[in-house]
């Protein structure tokens, strides 16, 4: 049985679908004073039947969520609880870059530890970060996925990482589209919402550029290198990530800066998330369990 979390919702249903399971009736609830519950309603499980929790953590109450989903499972009499983790929320504080801070995604991933026997996540930003679950956990790439909404009439295609970390992405969206070639620009953080980027020497004037990415977030990264694409004569701009979390005015910000068409999976549920990422897990599951 699928369990979906409140950010889950599509790509939960995909999931059953593939998968021919049921989708648990889940509810979200607030109390008066704020607090959360999240509650799978009156199932019966079968005498070992595994649940699938299906939980993106985008927010700090999804990640309460995902917790009452996985432990209501239990309650429920379940035999095991696999989760599925579609985005990973906190997953880029994998280390304390500052004396004093927290490895945040090491807190979260010790906390789903406790109610989950195997763990799932798609793209998390480093894939280290599957070490710090109890239970067995595998981070799984949608990446190839990326290349579907894509035109099929790109001319002369460049396919563009807006940093250096983010290259595999770039070369297995290149590799899926069957055309193009394959560049990084280099990227300096300033702040949470301040970039830097520094182009390399490769020509655009004229061409297709899809530039990738693992998450587009206060959509800095993306505005700065689509002005420098547009600077540089670029023909048409794409931007695609896996997980489109677009916070803020980032949707404002790549308009302004004159992109084409934004693709996103629906790791994240949005406008732009033009591709499931369901097939890859249900590979996954089927290679695993
Ligand atoms: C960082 O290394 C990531 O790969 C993304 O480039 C980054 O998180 C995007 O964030 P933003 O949209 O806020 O620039």
């Amino acid at each position: 049985m699928i369990l979906s979390g409140r950010h889950s919702q599509s790509i939960a249903a995909e999931l059953a679908e593939r998968l021919d399971e049921p989708l648990a009736p889940v509810a979200f609830d607030r109390f008066p004073d704020g607090e959360l519950m999240a509650s799978i309603g009156d199932v019966t499980p079968a005498d070992g039947e595994r649940a699938i929790v299906v939980a993106s953590t985008p927010s700090s109450d999804a990640h309460i969520e995902l917790l009452q989903l996985q432990d209501a499972a239990h309650e429920a009499g379940f035999g095991e609880v696999i989760t599925v983790v579609p985005y990973l929320g906190y997953a880029r504080q994998d280390q304390a870059f500052e004396q004093g801070e927290p490895v945040s995604v090491r807190a979260v991933a010790r906390a789903i530890s406790t109610g989950a026997d195997r763990v799932l996540t798609i793209d998390p930003h480093e894939e280290d970060v599957c070490d710090f679950f109890d239970p067995p956990a595998t981070p799984i790439s949608a990446a190839a996925r990326l290349a579907e909404p894509l035109p099929d009439d790109l001319t002369d295609p460049l396919f563009l990482s807006p940093d250096a970390g983010a290259i595999d992405l770039a070369e297995t969206v290149q590799e899926a589209a069957g055309t193009g070639t394959v560049d990084y620009f280099e990227k300096k953080r300033h702040s949470g919402s301040e970039v830097e980027i520094s182009p390399s020497d490769t020509s655009v004037d004229g061409r297709d550029v899809v530039v990738i990415d693992d998450i587009i977030a206060t959509g800095s990264t993306m505005s700065e290198a689509l002005s420098i694409l547009q600077e540089r004569g670029a023909n048409r701009v794409f931007v695609t990530c896996i997980h489109p979390l677009l916070a803020g005015n980032a949707v404002t910000k790549l308009s302004r800066a004159g992109v084409d068409a934004v693709y996103g999976t629906d790791t994240i549920e949005r406008p732009c998330s033009a591709v499931s990422a369901a097939p890859v897990v249900v590979d996954a599951l089927a290679d695993q369990f």
